[in-house]
């Protein structure tokens, strides 16, 4: 087992305002799985990535990695847990703009004092891993956003990790980018035996997992396998797809309402109403590609 998350509960506190994130949330990885977590705006997904990349800390509850309870670290320990244990990717790719692709790369091995001998070799390889050999030498302006995406897992991998925790990453890219991004998220993990919690909106990506985490209001209230059979809960792939659809009509009738009322410009009205259809699109299609007619 890698991951083995019990009862975690987060609370933000905003003045006299407190926010419950996480409400009791039980996950369990094991190792070398890949796993998508799906769920609405606001359910709580990039909280349960920061807690369990030790950049947040739980209110109450437990969080092991490995054999490490990250809830009884002191600041010190989480800083050598996040360097040693866990490779973050997040949506907006946080690469240094004045830096090519392999010293970004190389960065996190430079905070890790390894020799710079040794750091060549590494960024040789990673370099590699993500196919960017040929743009090795080009800035992230010069790089296309998957591109950058690569870098940035490429980055992630750097200290050799062997959880990867990915918040959205395809969540910037089209579709063409967003499937070159998880192919190499899948190479990562069938090739170099990393587990990898993901969160993503794209079924299509999330297909590419062993498992798929639901999280709703902070807590998993599913988990299926992509093929549609039932692991845990009692909701099926296609009931997920089919709840997802569910909660883009409300987005679109919601959109169409702040448009009318004046809370939007047309352009805006325009990008994200194909925005939204587009990935309802996305989803009705893969419920066909099921069998299931929506
Ligand atoms: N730093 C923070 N301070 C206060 N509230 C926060 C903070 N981060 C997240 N939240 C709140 O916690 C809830 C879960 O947020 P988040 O984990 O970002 O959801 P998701 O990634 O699923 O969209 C939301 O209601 C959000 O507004
Ligand atoms: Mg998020």
């Amino acid at each position: 087992m890698t991951i083995l998350v019990k009862d975690l509960v987060k609370i933000y506190t905003l003045g006299a305002l407190e926010v419950q994130a996480l409400r009791g949330l039980n996950l369990t990885i094991e190792k070398g799985e890949m796993v998508s977590l799906i769920g609405p705006s606001g359910s709580g997904k990039t909280t349960l990535l920061n807690i369990i990349g030790g950049l947040d800390r739980a209110s109450a509850g437990s969080v092991r990695v490995f054999d490490v309870e990250l809830t009884k670290l002191n600041a010190q320990q989480l800083v050598k847990y996040r360097r040693d244990t866990v490779g973050h990717v997040f949506q907006t790719m946080n690469l240094i703009p004045t830096l090519t692709a392999a010293e970004n790369i190389e960065l996190p091995m430079v905070a890790l004092g390894m020799p710079k001998e040794s750091r060549r070799e590494r960024v040789k390889e990673l370099v590699d891993v993500v196919g960017l050999t040929p743009r090795r030498e080009h800035k992230p302006g010069e790089l296309s956003g998957g591109e950058q995406q690569r870098v940035a897992l490429a980055a992630a991998l750097a200290n050799d990790p062997p959880v990867v925790l990915a918040d959205e990453p395809t969540g910037e890219l089209d579709t063409a980018n967003a499937r070159i991004v998880v192919d190499y998220l899948t190479r990562v993990n069938r090739e170099m035996g990393k587990t990898i919690l993901m969160v993503t909106h794209d079924p299509a990506v999330s297909r590419a997992a062993d498992r798929i985490l639901r999280i709703q209001d902070g807590q998993i209230v599913a988990d299926v396998a992509p093929a549609g059979e039932e692991v845990g809960g009692h909701v099926s792939y296609a009931d997920l797809l089919k709840s997802r659809i569910s909660e883009i009509d409300s987005q679109l009738i919601g959109l169409d309402a702040r448009f009318r009322n004046g809370e939007m410009t047309g352009d805006d009205f325009a990008q994200q109403q194909t925005r939204l259809k587009g990935t309802r699109d996305v989803l009705v299609e893969e419920l066909h590609r099921l069998g299931v007619v929506h």
